[in-house]
């Protein structure tokens, strides 16, 4: 993972060196900490943003280099349209724009948070909020990279890292506290990335299996259930996946007990599937390297529950994560076999890249039966087919539960990790049919995620409250965005910490 830039919060005082960065709403108008600023600088500015047609639209910026004979070495004035209209997330977007203008160089930074006037002040949240953008934007996958730092600065390296920023305000004391949590979902976030980049050779079941371990630190407990185990719970549909591998098949069970001792958890499931080749019905060569990331719901997931702990949330929570690799081999399972499920029901293995459900159909059974949950919800890059329907701009959502969708989009929207809800029904469920067994594992060449998702319903119990992501087009080779440059975007962990945090904590 990236070095972290230290973060520290304090009130608005004069800045004497290194990097200011000062806030510009509409119009080139400062803020009241800016135009103190430009005074002492003597208006250069208020004269750059004129020279420069700067209008302090939302996301853009100017650049100061050595103004006057201060010990200053750079002003970045960063517009903001309107802060009035700023919500949570405009503030956190902030934060990662202005941590894109900076770079190691620039250390250290002071920012200065304030607007023209009361509502427009910057008090504690949304301070927070801002250092939140600048972990999530300041994340790099770089721990492969041995190249020195060019001389003419490399922005990619390492070397470059930002080390030192003080973000000033008026509630440096309830930012400091609101800091707490968001440094929490940062680091959650940056841990679901870090899995989803790691590459199939370092990252496997068992490896992905040890690093959940270190979730304990923070007062998690971490149950692995080993291949005989998973045997013994009749996890047949599950191992099937996994027996082509050379490398043993776990379940990881997190949970975190902050809330009231006894009272039902939430359960939060994740297909880990390390790497997959599609097995015996293997893919095409192109873009095959891409499916080291096919584990990105285990890694939402891993990284929700180190959110959840790091900032001690009020609830019950477990995760469970299904780890296995997708190989052809002599001992894989093949196309027409047919596979028995924790649930007793059996499968028809049509199409070994299927392989998905067949891993979460168990866990979500396992989920069910041994905690009891109030609702579930599961995480999965579980089919292309998502990807045609809706992009890279929505994950598809599929429940039996209207409430618990409109909490998830909801949420969704908050934290612009959105979700689009697609149907369920009997019709479609009766593609799924198999001439030999309960059902089959592909509902054929039509409306592929919606199949793959009945499947999933198969296993869940009618009365249990359950929504399952899609998340093929989100979680991994995402689009750069301004919280995001890494391929992996450790989708999920904002958006489900955001549902617990408003829904489930008291
Ligand atoms: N892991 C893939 C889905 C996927 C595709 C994730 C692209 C991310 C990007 C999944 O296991 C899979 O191979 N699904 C098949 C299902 C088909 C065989 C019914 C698919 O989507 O083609
Ligand atoms: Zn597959
Ligand atoms: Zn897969």
């Amino acid at each position: 993972m990236t070095k972290q830039t230290t973060i520290t919060f304090t009130a608005l005082a004069p800045i004497k060196s290194g990097t200011a960065v000062v806030l510009a709403e509409e119009g080139a108008a400062l803020s009241p900490a800016g135009k103190a600023l430009d005074k002492g600088l003597g208006g250069i500015i208020a004269k750059v943003a004129k020279r420069q047609e700067f209008k302090g639209k939302k996301k853009s910026s100017l650049d100061i280099l050595a103004p006057g004979s201060g010990g200053l070495d750079r002003v970045l004035v960063v517009g903001v349209g309107k802060l009035k209209d700023f919500s949570s997330n405009d503030w956190v977007e902030l934060g990662a724009v202005i941590r894109s203008r900076l770079s190691g160089k620039d250390s250290p930074v002071t920012v200065l948070l304030d607007g023209a006037a009361k509502p427009h002040d910057v008090p504690g949240e949304e301070a927070a909020n801002v250092a939140l953008g600048m972990l999530l934007r300041g994340y790099k996958f770089d721990k492969y990279k041995t190249k020195a730092a060019k001389k003419d600065g490399d922005s990619d390296n390492k070397d470059t890292q930002l080390s030192k920023v003080t973000l000033q305000s008026s509630g440096a004391a309830a930012a400091r506290r609101a800091y707490e949590a968001c440094k929490a979902v940062g680091e959650g976030v940056n841990v679901a990335r870090d899995l989803v980049n790691e590459p199939a050779n370092i990252l496997g079941p068992k490896e992905f299996a040890d690093r959940t371990k270190a979730l304990s630190k923070l007062g998690v407990k971490v149950e692995l259930l080993d291949q005989k185990e998973l045997k013994r719970l009749g996890m047949d549909a599950l191992l099937a996946v996994g027996q082509g591998s050379a490398r043993p098949s776990f379940v990881s069970v997190m949970q975190w007990q902050g809330g009231k001792k006894g009272d039902a958890p939430v359960a939060i499931v994740g297909k880990g599937v390390t790497f997959d080749t599609g097995g015996i019905s293997i893919k095409p060569a192109a873009g095959m390297g891409d499916m080291k990331g096919d584990m990105a719901g285990a890694a939402c997931v891993v990284g929700l529950m180190h959110t959840l702990a790091a900032r001690k949330a009020k609830v019950n929570v477990v995760g469970l994560i299904g780890l296995v690799e997708n190989m052809p081999s002599g001992t894989a399972t093949r196309p027409g076999d047919v596979v028995g499920s924790m649930s007793g029901q059996t499968i028809e293995v049509l199409n070994t890249d299927a392989e998905g459900r067949l891993v979460l159909a168990d866990v979500l059974w396992y989920a069910q039966e041994k905690f009891k949950p109030n609702w579930v919800v599961n995480l999965a890059t579980l089919t292309g087919a998502i990807l045609v329907a809706l992009g890279k701009e929505h994950a598809g959502m599929f429940s039996n539960n209207d409430a618990l969708c409109k909490k998830l989009s909801e949420a969704g929207e908050a934290v612009n990790e959105k979700v689009w809800r697609l149907p369920l029904g009997p019709k479609y469920d009766e593609m799924i049919k198999s001439d030999v067994a309960d059902m089959k594992n592909i509902g054929g060449r039509w409306g592929g995620s919606i199949t793959a998702a009945q499947f999933l319903q198969r296993f869940i119990k009618d009365d249990t409250p359950w929504a399952h992501l899609d998340i093929a087009g989100t979680g991994m080779d995402a689009p750069k965005t301004d919280i995001n440059q890494s391929w992996g975007s450790g989708y999920g962990v904002r958006l489900l910490n955001w549902l617990i945090a408003k829904h489930e904590e008291k």
